[in-house]
């Protein structure tokens, strides 16, 4: 016990995994029953009668989470306070995000916005029938139950909307409105809610991802490399630093370029709000997950579930997310093309191959990937690929190739080589090597591709 680090330094590290009960806290499932291994770890720890336990991380589980068919957040006083609800995540949008939702809303709903709008501009009582949004069922219902009164024809376009300023109270700053603007409203700032981008996983992501993100879909299960699970929160093409949570817009980018070389689409056709919707969803499992991994963690050290631990730990969890974007990875300014000099790629190369980096111990002298640190022995003393944190055999990248999964930008090259990889044993780069030194690399990685595999000189 007296071996465990504190909670702070697990979480300052993103991880949380148990020594005292030899817990691998890395399947937790999406139901308010427990996952597998959370039971097999309240069992083995000294947890007093540890079903009773487990049931009790999952009710937990659900009062703080919702159940499948109707998730959201349980909200903490702090946010009550501040009116957040991040079940609702419009209101954590940057500027620049919400222009982008609001640009996407103009062509996914374009029929419906010129419709009450050319309605308003008319001066017409009635709200004409809307066209039914392309991919947006759950948003006609909607509009349907909050405009109902308009819809049946009972008020008029151009009449007050209850939530209105009367006209006398009206200022500049909060104009009364109509009806009709509201309904303009409506369409313009579309966000949808956490069960809508639910159903949105489930028809695009479910096949690999599996139901509950657990990277188990019917098809997942075949791929290498398999889908991500996105109930630990650790993900490798971030634009943070080593093992924090990704920030949204990060999500966002992954989301819209895929992963070049592996199965992981691209979800170019989606609108902005749409893949915002399913950057909240995947928070969502990860939020839930890793709670349920750090609550197991926390019973299995206190030998009982105790609500305030449990508190503290969906408190933790929420801490990690809410930071992402203090650890947001600037990359300072690198040499333009030509400044890239034969010197610059040659100090990439010693680099590469020198003791401080020590990128050739993975990747072999010729960035070929097959260096000799990826091999360890395993239990039956044979020699085997070291395992990344989901288990998978490591298989550090043929440089030569140039697929690079992260983004192939010298600025993308720069993050995986600062950071390193989360998840997968490729560490984040010496805190002694300089800015200089991570763009000579950056440099000579990218002449490995270009020349073909011939040692980058
Ligand atoms: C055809 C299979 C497939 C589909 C469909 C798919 N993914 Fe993936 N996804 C993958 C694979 C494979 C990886 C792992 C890539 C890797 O390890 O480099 C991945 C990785 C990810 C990651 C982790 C990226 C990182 O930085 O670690 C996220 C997030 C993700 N997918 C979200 C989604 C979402 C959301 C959808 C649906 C809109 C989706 N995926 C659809 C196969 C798929
Ligand atoms: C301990 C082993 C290890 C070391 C040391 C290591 N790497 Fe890696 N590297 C890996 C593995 C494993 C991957 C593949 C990760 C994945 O896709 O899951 C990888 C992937 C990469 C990629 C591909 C990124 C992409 O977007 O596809 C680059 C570039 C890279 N490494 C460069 C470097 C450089 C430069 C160094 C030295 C500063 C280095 N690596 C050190 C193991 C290592």
């Amino acid at each position: 016990m007296g071996l465990l680090p504190s909670t702070r330094a697990l979480a300052a590290a993103g991880l949380a995994s148990a020594v005292s009960c030899g817990f691998v806290p890395d399947r937790p499932t999406f139901s308010s029953e427990v996952s597998a291994d959370t039971r097999a770890a309240l069992a083995e720890a000294d947890v007093s009668a540890s079903d009773v336990a487990a049931a009790r991380i999952g009710g937990a589980l659900e009062l703080y989470f919702g159940s499948p068919s109707a998730p959201g957040y349980h909200l903490t006083d702090a946010w009550i306070e501040d009116e957040r609800d991040p079940g609702d995540a419009w209101w954590e949008l940057s500027d620049e995000a919400a222009d982008a939702v609001r640009d996407g809303n103009e062509r996914r709903f374009a029929a419906q916005i010129r419709a009450v709008r050319a309605a308003i501009e008319a001066g017409a009582a009635a709200l004409p029938d809307l066209p039914r949004p392309l991919r947006g069922g759950e948003a006609q219902a909607r509009f349907e139950a909050a405009f109902a009164p308009l819809v049946a024809g009972e008020v008029e376009l151009g009449g007050l909307h209850p939530d209105s300023p009367t006209a006398a109270d009206a200022s500049e700053d909060d104009p009364s409105f109509t009806w009709g603007d509201e309904a303009l409203r409506f369409w313009e700032s579309y966000y949808p809610t956490l069960e809508e981008s639910a159903e949105l996983f489930r028809t695009r992501c479910l096949f690999c991802h599996g139901p509950l993100g657990a990277g188990d879909g019917p098809t997942g299960r075949t791929l290498d490399p398999r889908p991500r699970d996105l109930r630990d929160g650790i993900f490798k093409w971030t634009e943070v630093d080593a093992n924090r949570r990704p920030t949204r817009d990060g999500l966002v980018r992954l989301l819209q370029r895929g992963v070049r070389g592996t199965a992981m689409p691209a979800f170019r056709r989606l609108s902005r709000g749409e893949l915002e919707g399913l950057v909240d969803w995947i928070r969502y499992l990860a939020v839930r997950g890793e709670t349920e991994q750090l609550s197991t963690y926390f019973a299995c050290e206190e030998g009982d579930v105790r609500p305030a631990s449990v508190e503290r730990a969906y408190g933790t969890v929420w801490g990690r997310w809410d930071e992402a974007e203090d650890h947001w990875l600037a990359v300072p300014a690198g040499p333009s093309p030509a400044e890239v000099t034969a010197e610059v790629v040659a100090r990439g190369a010693e680099l590469f191959r020198g003791s401080l980096a020590n990128c050739a111990s993975c990747h072999g002298t010729n960035g070929e990937g097959d260096g000799e640190a990826i091999w360890e022995e395993g239990e039956e003393g044979e020699r085997r690929r070291r395992l990344d944190r989901w288990g998978q055999p490591s298989h550090p990248r043929n440089l030569t190739a140039g697929v690079f999964r992260g983004g192939g930008r010298p600025v993308d090259l720069y993050r995986r080589i600062k950071s390193g990889i989360g998840g997968t044993i490729m560490p984040a780069a010496d805190a002694s090597l300089t800015d200089d030194d991570i763009w000579a690399l950056v440099h000579f990685v990218l002449s490995l591709s270009r020349t073909g595999g011939e040692p980058g000189r």
